[in-house]
Protein backbone atom coordinates (compact mmCIF):
# COMPACT_ATOMS: atom_id res chain seq x y z
CA UNK A 1 0.00 0.00 0.00
CA UNK A 2 0.58 3.58 -0.31
CA UNK A 3 0.47 5.66 2.53
CA UNK A 4 -0.04 9.49 2.41
CA UNK A 5 -0.39 11.27 5.45
CA UNK A 6 -1.89 14.99 5.71
CA UNK A 7 -1.33 15.62 9.46
CA UNK A 8 -3.27 14.90 12.04
CA UNK A 9 -5.75 11.54 11.42
CA UNK A 10 -6.15 12.68 7.41
CA UNK A 11 -4.44 9.66 5.32
CA UNK A 12 -4.82 9.17 1.60
CA UNK A 13 -4.24 5.02 1.07
CA UNK A 14 -3.60 3.75 -2.62
CA UNK A 15 -4.37 0.16 -2.38
CA UNK A 16 -2.86 -2.91 -4.24
CA UNK A 17 -5.54 -3.11 -6.79
CA UNK A 18 -5.32 0.93 -6.90
CA UNK A 19 -8.32 1.96 -5.07
CA UNK A 20 -7.43 5.34 -3.59
CA UNK A 21 -9.20 5.68 -0.27
CA UNK A 22 -9.11 9.15 2.04
CA UNK A 23 -9.38 8.65 5.42
CA UNK A 24 -10.92 11.80 7.66
CA UNK A 25 -10.25 14.54 5.41
CA UNK A 26 -9.74 17.46 7.32
CA UNK A 27 -8.11 19.70 4.70
CA UNK A 28 -8.55 22.86 7.00
CA UNK A 29 -5.66 21.18 9.51
CA UNK A 30 -2.47 23.56 9.49
CA UNK A 31 -0.12 20.80 8.52
CA UNK A 32 -1.35 19.73 4.82
CA UNK A 33 -1.62 22.04 2.22
CA UNK A 34 -4.14 19.63 0.41
CA UNK A 35 -7.27 21.05 -0.57
CA UNK A 36 -10.86 19.36 -1.04
CA UNK A 37 -10.28 19.59 -4.75
CA UNK A 38 -6.67 18.01 -5.08
CA UNK A 39 -8.55 14.76 -3.63
CA UNK A 40 -10.15 11.98 -6.24
CA UNK A 41 -10.92 9.35 -3.84
CA UNK A 42 -12.95 5.79 -5.12
CA UNK A 43 -13.76 5.90 -1.27
CA UNK A 44 -14.07 8.44 2.00
CA UNK A 45 -13.62 6.61 5.45
CA UNK A 46 -14.91 9.16 8.23
CA UNK A 47 -13.81 7.44 11.96
CA UNK A 48 -16.30 10.10 13.75
CA UNK A 49 -18.59 13.39 13.13
CA UNK A 50 -15.67 15.65 14.84
CA UNK A 51 -14.66 18.37 12.71
CA UNK A 52 -11.23 17.76 12.56
CA UNK A 53 -12.12 14.03 11.33
CA UNK A 54 -15.49 14.45 8.81
CA UNK A 55 -13.36 17.76 7.97
CA UNK A 56 -14.46 18.71 4.08
CA UNK A 57 -16.31 15.28 3.79
CA UNK A 58 -19.06 16.93 2.45
CA UNK A 59 -17.09 18.80 -0.58
CA UNK A 60 -16.22 15.50 -2.25
CA UNK A 61 -17.66 13.72 -4.86
CA UNK A 62 -17.29 9.91 -3.96
CA UNK A 63 -18.89 7.25 -1.27
CA UNK A 64 -18.35 7.56 2.10
CA UNK A 65 -18.53 4.80 4.84
CA UNK A 66 -19.18 6.67 8.37
CA UNK A 67 -21.37 5.20 11.31
CA UNK A 68 -24.84 5.25 11.01
CA UNK A 69 -25.51 8.75 12.30
CA UNK A 70 -22.82 10.63 10.19
CA UNK A 71 -24.01 8.36 7.28
CA UNK A 72 -27.88 9.60 8.08
CA UNK A 73 -26.69 13.40 8.44
CA UNK A 74 -24.39 13.14 4.73
CA UNK A 75 -27.66 11.53 3.10
CA UNK A 76 -29.98 14.15 4.68
CA UNK A 77 -27.66 16.73 3.79
CA UNK A 78 -27.78 15.36 -0.13
CA UNK A 79 -24.28 15.08 -0.51
CA UNK A 80 -23.63 11.77 -1.05
CA UNK A 81 -24.18 8.14 -1.27
CA UNK A 82 -23.39 7.20 2.32
CA UNK A 83 -22.95 3.53 3.70
CA UNK A 84 -23.55 3.62 7.65
CA UNK A 85 -22.59 0.77 9.53
CA UNK A 86 -21.42 -0.20 12.83
CA UNK A 87 -18.55 -2.03 15.16
CA UNK A 88 -17.53 -5.51 13.85
CA UNK A 89 -18.96 -5.27 10.20
CA UNK A 90 -17.63 -5.72 7.01
CA UNK A 91 -18.50 -4.20 4.04
CA UNK A 92 -17.48 -3.18 0.71
CA UNK A 93 -17.80 -0.31 -1.02
CA UNK A 94 -15.99 0.60 -4.63
CA UNK A 95 -14.41 -2.57 -4.40
CA UNK A 96 -12.56 -2.01 -1.27
CA UNK A 97 -13.14 -3.90 2.07
CA UNK A 98 -13.89 -2.27 5.02
CA UNK A 99 -13.96 -3.80 8.72
CA UNK A 100 -15.33 -0.89 11.88
CA UNK A 101 -12.79 -0.97 14.82
CA UNK A 102 -14.13 -0.38 17.84
CA UNK A 103 -12.66 3.38 19.44
CA UNK A 104 -13.08 5.03 22.93
CA UNK A 105 -14.05 8.23 22.08
CA UNK A 106 -17.18 10.31 21.94
CA UNK A 107 -18.96 11.77 18.36
CA UNK A 108 -20.67 15.07 17.41
CA UNK A 109 -21.74 16.57 14.18
CA UNK A 110 -20.28 19.99 13.07
CA UNK A 111 -21.86 22.65 10.94
CA UNK A 112 -20.47 24.96 8.27
CA UNK A 113 -18.66 26.78 11.17
CA UNK A 114 -17.13 23.36 12.97
CA UNK A 115 -19.83 23.89 16.05
CA UNK A 116 -21.63 20.74 16.89
CA UNK A 117 -25.16 20.22 15.79
CA UNK A 118 -25.54 17.19 17.97
CA UNK A 119 -24.86 13.46 18.96
CA UNK A 120 -23.00 12.05 15.74
CA UNK A 121 -23.06 8.69 17.45
CA UNK A 122 -19.83 6.74 18.65
CA UNK A 123 -16.27 7.21 17.30
CA UNK A 124 -14.69 4.21 15.58
CA UNK A 125 -11.79 2.93 13.96
CA UNK A 126 -11.43 0.74 10.21
CA UNK A 127 -9.36 -1.95 9.12
CA UNK A 128 -8.90 -1.79 5.34
CA UNK A 129 -8.29 -5.16 3.08
CA UNK A 130 -6.68 -4.65 0.13
CA UNK A 131 -6.54 -8.39 -0.28
CA UNK A 132 -2.43 -8.63 0.17
CA UNK A 133 -2.46 -6.21 3.68
CA UNK A 134 -4.61 -4.78 5.95
CA UNK A 135 -4.37 -1.42 6.92
CA UNK A 136 -5.93 -0.28 10.50
CA UNK A 137 -7.00 3.09 11.24
CA UNK A 138 -7.53 3.31 14.54
CA UNK A 139 -9.76 6.75 14.69
CA UNK A 140 -9.88 8.72 17.90
CA UNK A 141 -9.38 5.94 20.94
CA UNK A 142 -7.85 5.71 24.45
CA UNK A 143 -5.94 2.67 24.46
CA UNK A 144 -8.79 -0.74 25.32
CA UNK A 145 -8.03 -4.16 25.75
CA UNK A 146 -9.47 -5.54 22.88
CA UNK A 147 -6.79 -3.75 20.55
CA UNK A 148 -4.54 -6.87 21.89
CA UNK A 149 -7.42 -9.80 21.13
CA UNK A 150 -9.74 -8.43 18.48
CA UNK A 151 -7.72 -6.02 16.82
CA UNK A 152 -4.06 -7.42 17.37
CA UNK A 153 -4.65 -11.30 17.69
CA UNK A 154 -7.74 -11.58 15.29
CA UNK A 155 -7.87 -8.89 12.39
CA UNK A 156 -3.82 -9.31 12.29
CA UNK A 157 -3.38 -5.79 10.48
CA UNK A 158 -0.28 -5.48 8.82
CA UNK A 159 -0.35 -1.24 9.26
CA UNK A 160 -1.43 0.03 12.13
CA UNK A 161 -2.10 4.04 12.26
CA UNK A 162 -2.10 4.98 16.01
CA UNK A 163 -2.90 8.55 17.68
CA UNK A 164 -0.66 9.34 20.05
CA UNK A 165 -1.20 13.40 20.95
CA UNK A 166 -3.04 12.74 24.26
CA UNK A 167 -5.81 15.03 25.60
CA UNK A 168 -8.55 13.84 23.47
CA UNK A 169 -6.52 10.53 22.71
CA UNK A 170 -4.05 7.91 23.63
CA UNK A 171 -0.73 9.79 24.62
CA UNK A 172 2.91 8.76 23.21
CA UNK A 173 2.99 5.27 26.13
CA UNK A 174 -0.33 4.01 25.08
CA UNK A 175 -0.23 4.41 22.14
CA UNK A 176 3.51 1.99 22.25
CA UNK A 177 1.31 -0.10 24.08
CA UNK A 178 -0.95 0.04 21.60
CA UNK A 179 1.29 -1.32 18.92
CA UNK A 180 2.83 -3.67 20.97
CA UNK A 181 -0.45 -5.17 21.55
CA UNK A 182 -1.51 -5.52 17.57
CA UNK A 183 1.69 -6.16 16.68
CA UNK A 184 1.65 -4.48 12.82
CA UNK A 185 4.72 -5.09 11.14
CA UNK A 186 4.37 -0.97 10.64
CA UNK A 187 3.08 1.38 13.07
CA UNK A 188 2.51 5.16 12.04
CA UNK A 189 2.13 7.34 14.86
CA UNK A 190 -0.47 10.65 13.91
CA UNK A 191 -3.27 12.61 15.72
CA UNK A 192 -0.14 14.51 17.14
CA UNK A 193 1.35 18.08 17.05
CA UNK A 194 -1.40 19.32 14.59
CA UNK A 195 -2.40 22.31 17.21
CA UNK A 196 -0.69 23.18 20.31
CA UNK A 197 -2.81 20.95 23.05
CA UNK A 198 -1.97 18.27 21.44
CA UNK A 199 1.86 18.61 21.26
CA UNK A 200 3.99 15.14 22.30
CA UNK A 201 7.73 14.58 21.94
CA UNK A 202 7.51 11.38 19.05
CA UNK A 203 10.41 10.38 20.16
CA UNK A 204 8.69 8.94 23.20
CA UNK A 205 6.38 6.76 21.43
CA UNK A 206 9.68 5.60 19.09
CA UNK A 207 11.66 4.49 21.46
CA UNK A 208 9.00 2.48 23.55
CA UNK A 209 7.39 0.61 20.44
CA UNK A 210 8.60 -3.08 21.06
CA UNK A 211 11.37 -4.41 19.30
CA UNK A 212 10.21 -6.45 15.94
CA UNK A 213 7.48 -3.79 14.75
CA UNK A 214 9.09 -0.90 12.58
CA UNK A 215 7.70 2.31 13.67
CA UNK A 216 7.72 5.17 10.43
CA UNK A 217 6.90 8.98 11.39
CA UNK A 218 5.85 10.72 8.39
CA UNK A 219 6.27 14.17 7.89
CA UNK A 220 2.71 16.10 6.73
CA UNK A 221 1.50 15.46 3.03
CA UNK A 222 4.49 12.75 2.30
CA UNK A 223 4.11 9.54 0.97
CA UNK A 224 5.32 6.17 1.81
CA UNK A 225 5.12 2.40 0.47
CA UNK A 226 4.10 -0.40 3.15
NI1 LIG B 1 -12.63 13.23 18.02
MN1 LIG C 1 -9.75 14.14 16.75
Amino acid sequence: MKITWHGHAFFEILTSDGKNVVIDPFTDNPKTDTKPEDLDPDLVLVTHGHYDHAGCVRALDAPVVANFEVATWLERGGHQQATGMNIGGWTEVAGVRVWMAPAWHSGGLPNEDGDFLGNGGNAYGFIIDDGEQRLYHAGDTGLFGDMKTVIGEIMKPDIALLPIGDLFTMGPEHGAIAAGWIKPKVAIPMHYNTFPAIEVNVNEFVERVPKGIETRVMEPDTTITV
